[in-house]
């Protein structure tokens, strides 16, 4: 038995190139690089004039450049633009998608490391888009070669196979502290590898076929050779060697993104013919054939419904002779009848040995021995005749009629197709007004006959599946969906994009973590698609990414209102042992223990509290490392600038002692205003040493003889209070006076009076 891998064949991205290149054959072509990796395809277009170069400059005027789907660096498309090429862009969009990414991260100032082979083509253009600070690894040595780095984007070669990753990002989370993953596998590639595992798994013996230059082949190779021992890589049939390579049981075929149909097709049939293998059934070979077709076309979102399709086929092989057996009249049918028919006359001059063999064996389908490779290719020609139409085939047709109920469309078959109004479309339910008699419009067929000998036919499945590639399209992009939070299930909640299934990880939910995912129950909330499921049409999505652009778009706005010298409003947040942090509309911004006062503050609680609001001056701000200091003191007056307004000459004040000095103490009257009580004035007698009469600390009532707020000086006495007139009743009035300043002057840190300052008049 042959099981041949329904993603067998040109990927998405190779079939855009090859097309694009045959579309536009006429106009000089140049590939930078061979187009694929197939020596036999490359050779052909070369053999049409299709010239491979390895350089920008060895394009000559007149040419016109292709991209191939490995992308280029920036700087070959500027040399194009300079030399005045013309180009033709091929890059597939998986890997222009890896560039953009790329991009973002070099204009964020982020290391980019890929995980790839370096110097493959692929790895070369995302390099030169990563900047210079891109680093490639492969291996365990490659990781541990790294610098260790704050914060890094990892990507990946798109035909990296999964494992791989998977390990490469293990060792990288050691290497960079923050790691951001973006795993940009192709899921061509990695449907392809699965596939291959799968049917590795269950063959005896695996052709792998495809380009000895292909790394995908390569790995298809390396993959199935782990799960199958018996597995062989050959380029074409002409490396198809039966005496060398071992083929018993099941025989598996797969093939890489580079290898043309016709390749695996010339592998299969002879794999089939071969007398050492036993034939699959011809409806199987033909199924088998047009799903790894119909995976080829379908570009690589098609690769789930590529099976689909070989399900389809099977379903279509039944209608077809459902419906074809009463018209058994048909020219087809009746060619078939007749091979049939040779067949069996042929068969019966055999000897009778083989006679025997071949009416046990003997079925429409059965490869002739004699003329295999005819007989085959005859067999597929005349079902693919017969499969004209079948379910799930797109068709184009012109509108004929538009009733209330559908529309009838003609498609060149036999009957015509109808389109009823709700197969009409997917979202707009007047869908009908929009169209008129005449309108080409295309549909899928639903069913061959839908019991008024109509082809049953669907344009909402055609703007479903449209809308699926658009859906996997913007996968990892930032196109935001509404959608309405419908159940919460384990790990997460369900809603519907578009239509689709799709789940919302409870950890995608919101910018914190959420207990209760039954809150989130009927609420409306946008989302971005962070990964499909291609197979069950299945979306994941986040509505913390939303969440997460929003914050830094009003982030980005705020810091772009925040001015230095401005005033600014903030609540205080969170108190540490170096000042306090403020909330200044969604950015913290450090308030430090230096700016909370004018005088020396042990700790930021005995200015400030936790939510109190405050209003404070910006000191600085930077943009770029998104740091704001702020000042509260710098708002407050200077408590020396209050000094004429609170001490008079004449005024009674009490005062502590906190520095002695020879010629006199200095008296704290509040905190950084002290005066001087100079020796002569503190008390009624000569004194030889102020320590004589005073101590530090202490608490002494004193007169004030002289207020200079300018000079930042205050003259003080003790001996007049001590006068014989002094009367302690008076005195006790005179601080009475004293208790309209309630002002309360903030501390400052240090005196702002000056040893100094008192020299010269004392000298004088
Ligand atoms: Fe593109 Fe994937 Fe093919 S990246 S070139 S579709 S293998």
């Amino acid at each position: 038995m042959v099981i041949l891998a329904k993603h067998a064949g040109f990927c998405f991205g190779v079939r855009r190139a090859v097309d694009a290149v045959e579309k536009n054959i006429s106009q000089n072509l140049v590939t930078l690089g061979p187009l694929i990796h197939n020596r036999h395809v490359v050779s052909s277009l070369e053999a049409r004039g299709v010239r491979c170069v390895q350089s920008v400059d060895d394009i000559q005027k007149g040419e016109t450049a292709v991209i191939r789907s490995h992308g280029m660096p920036p700087e070959a498309y500027e040399r194009l633009a300079a030399l005045g090429i013309p180009i033709i862009d091929e890059t597939c969009p998986f890997v222009k998608r890896i560039h953009d990414r790329v991009l973002e991260a070099r204009d964020a100032g982020l290391p980019v490391i890929i995980v790839g082979e370096i110097g493959h083509p692929e790895i070369v253009g995302i390099i030169g888009w990563a900047g210079e600070d891109a680093h490639v690894v492969y291996s365990e040595e490659d990781v541990s070669a790294l610098p260790d780095m704050d914060e890094a984007v990892v990507v990946a070669q798109t035909t990296l196979p999964e494992k791989k990753w998977e390990e490469m990002c293990a060792l990288l989370h050691g290497k960079a502290a923050h790691l951001t993953e973006f795993c940009s596998i192709c899921s061509a590639t990695r449907e392809r590898q699965d596939e291959a595992k799968e049917i590795a798994e269950k063959s005896d013996c695996v052709l792998v076929v495809g380009g000895k230059t292909s790394s995908n082949t390569q790995k298809l190779f390396e993959l199935c050779k782990r799960y199958c021992k018996n597995t062989y890589h050959i380029e074409d049939i002409n490396e198809l060697s039966l005496e060398k390579m071992r083929f018993d049981g099941i025989i598996g075929i797969v093939a890489g993104a580079s290898t043309p149909d016709t390749m695996i097709r010339e592998v299969l049939n002879y794999m089939i013919e071969n007398e050492k293998v036993l034939p699959i059934e011809g409806e199987e070979i033909a199924s088998e054939v047009e799903a790894a077709n119909d995976a080829v076309d379908e570009s690589a979102e098609a690769a789930s419904e590529a099976s689909a399709a070989a399900e389809d086929a099977t379903e279509a092989s039944e209608e077809t002779t459902e419906t074809a057996a009463p018209e058994a009249s048909t020219d087809e049918v009746t060619e078939a009848s007749e091979t049939e028919a040779d067949n069996a006359t042929e068969t019966s001059e055999e000897p009778e040995e083989a006679s025997a063999q071949a009416s046990e064996e003997q079925t429409p389908t059965e490869p002739e021995k004699q003329e295999p490779i005819t007989e085959q290719d005859e067999f597929l020609e005349g079902l693919e005749k017969v499969i004209s139409l079948k379910k799930g085939q797109l068709v184009k047709g012109n509108i004929v009629q538009i009733t209330d109920e559908d529309v009838c469309v003609n498609i060149g078959y036999k009957s015509d197709g109808i389109i009823p109004k709700n197969e009409l479309s997917l979202t707009d339910e007047n869908a009908k007004d929009a169209l008129t008699v005449g309108d080409e419009i295309e549909a899928e067929v639903i069913s061959l006959n839908d019991g008024e000998g109509n082809v049953l036919l669907s344009r909402r499945r055609v703007e479903k599946k449209q809308n699926w590639i658009k859906m996997q399209e913007n996968v990892g992009t930032d196109k935001v969906y509404s959608c309405v939070v419908k159940k919460a299930v384990k790990g997460g909640v369900t809603t519907k994009v578009d239509g689709y299934s799709t789940f919302i990880p409870a950890s995608h939910l919101s910018l914190k973590y959420i207990e209760d995912l039954k809150q989130f129950e009927g609420q409306e909330i946008e989302v971005t698609l962070i990964d499909a499921d291609k197979r069950q049409e299945r979306l994941v999505a986040s509505h913390k990414t939303v969440l997460l652009k929003e914050k830094k778009e009003k982030e980005a706005e705020l810091w772009n209102n925040f001015n230095k010298g401005e005033h600014i409003t903030g609540t205080v947040k969170r108190l540490t042992d170096f000042g306090a942090f403020v909330d200044v509309g969604g950015v913290d911004g450090l308030l430090h223990i230096s700016d909370l006062a004018w005088s020396r503050v042990k700790h930021p609680s005995d200015i400030v509290s936790e939510g109190q609001e405050i209003e404070m001056l910006i000191l600085n701000v930077d943009t770029e490392k998104k740091k704001i200091a702020l000042g509260y003191k710098q708002l407050q007056p200077k408590p020396w600038d209050l000094v004429p307004e609170k001490y008079h000459e004449g005024d009674v004040v009490m005062g502590k002692v906190v520095r002695i000095v020879p010629f006199g103490a200095f008296v704290q009257l509040e905190p950084t205003v002290d005066g001087l009580v100079h020796i002569s004035q503190v008390t009624t007698h000569r004194l030889e040493r102020v320590e004589d009469e005073l101590r530090l600390g202490d608490e002494i009532e004193v007169k004030i003889l002289e207020v200079n707020a300018d000079k930042r000086k205050i003259s003080l006495s003790r001996k007049a209070l001590l006068a014989p007139e002094d009367k302690p009743a008076e005195r006790k009035e005179k601080f009475a006076r004293d208790d309209h300043y309630n002002y309360e002057l903030p501390p400052v840190q240090e005196s702002t009076v000056s040893l100094a300052d008192f020299f010269p008049k004392d000298e004088e």
